[in-house]
């Protein structure tokens, strides 16, 4: 199905993607004044079902953004879940997707603010397309653009203006020949990626950056920690780290929705470790991979089913 055929939830109803248009002037696009999350749900071939993952943590996260550029999500947290599941039901997805909330100032008028501002919510579902290649590791390196401080546009919340600092990073590191980009903070300390957060393997233990070193707090940072500590027994501790603890650690990779879970092979042409996947990462690769498919038990209640079992399968192989 293409794109502009497929069904979105937008003005409070479903309809179809080319039919939820914005107008030019829309404050959210002149200013970036919106704020939006990224949800995964990974499809299963064997049950011919689609699991989407930690669907609530990502819906209050929405809430939290929304608070900070003075709106609300028009719905609660479960009628969101709600809407999700029918909005992946109505285009039938049996592939891996990528659903986009968006909650962003609506009028359309000239001036600058955040306050007495309509708002509108939406939200597009997708099938996902890979990243990163998952299987190469990544070359990246420190940017020059410094992670916007609180101080100025606030990290925490997923605000899409916030995203023309990731851009920057992100293209001047591509053009450069890397894959990806490494941000410091204002005063020097490691941030995150572009677009995810960052681990290194010290010493024994798992360090990253706290969330006072201007990161969005991610979704996928939290589980990896709890994975870490639960699974692994690992020391998790987030503080500050130096940009030439990066050069020195055993293993770095990032962590996000869309990106996954990726190793970095070297920061600043110093390669990190053998240049490979090293244990640790390849340990929570494997844990998160069953944790999102549905397979360990305990972790069951962090994923949701968008189909009544089986009933997907059912109708697949009645076709
Ligand atoms: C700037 C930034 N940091 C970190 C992350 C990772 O967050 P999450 O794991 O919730 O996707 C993202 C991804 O959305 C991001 O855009």
């Amino acid at each position: 199905m293409e794109l502009k055929e497929s069904i979105v939830y937008a003005q409070g109803r479903f309809q179809r993607y080319d039919e939820a248009r914005v107008g030019l002037l829309t404050h959210g696009l002149n200013y970036g004044t919106g704020c939006f999350e990224g949800i995964r749900g990974f499809w299963r071939e064997d049950e011919g079902q689609l699991y989407l993952f930690q669907l609530r943590e990502h819906f209050d996260r929405l809430a939290q953004s929304a608070r900070i550029l003075l709106m609300q999500v028009p719905l609660s947290t479960e009628e969101l879940v709600e809407i999700t599941l029918e909005l992946c039901r109505r285009n039938a997805f049996d592939q891996n997707v990528y659903v986009r909330p968006l909650i962003f100032k609506a009028a359309e008028d000239v001036g600058v603010r955040l306050h007495n501002v309509p708002e509108a919510f939406a939200i597009v579902a997708l099938p996902y397309t890979s990243y990163f290649d998952d299987d190469r590791g990544l070359a990246v390196c420190v940017s020059s653009w410094r992670r916007a401080d609180d101080t100025m546009a606030p990290a925490r919340a997923k605000i899409t203006g916030n995203y023309v600092n990731s851009a920057l990073a992100k293209s001047e590191a591509q053009m450069s020949g890397f894959d990806e980009a490494i941000l410091l903070s204002h005063d020097g300390h490691v941030s995150e990626g572009s677009a995810e957060n960052l681990f290194l393997v010290r010493g024994g233990k798992l360090h990253t950056p706290d969330v006072a070193q201007n990161i969005l707090e991610g979704v996928t940072r939290r589980t990896i920690m709890h994975l870490a500590r639960q699974e692994l027994a690992l020391d998790v501790v987030e503080r500050a780290i130096d940009r030439s603890e990066l050069y020195t650690a055993d293993e770095i990779f990032l962590s996000g929705t869309a990106a996954g879970i990726q190793y970095i092979t070297s920061v600043d042409h110093r390669q990190i470790g053998g240049g490979t996947a090293g244990p640790v990462v390849q340990q929570l690769r494997r844990l998160y991979d069953l944790a999102t498919l549905g397979h360990e038990a305990k972790y069951r209640s962090w994923v949701t089913s968008v189909y009544a079992t089986r009933a997907k399968a059912v109708a697949l192989h009645s076709l």
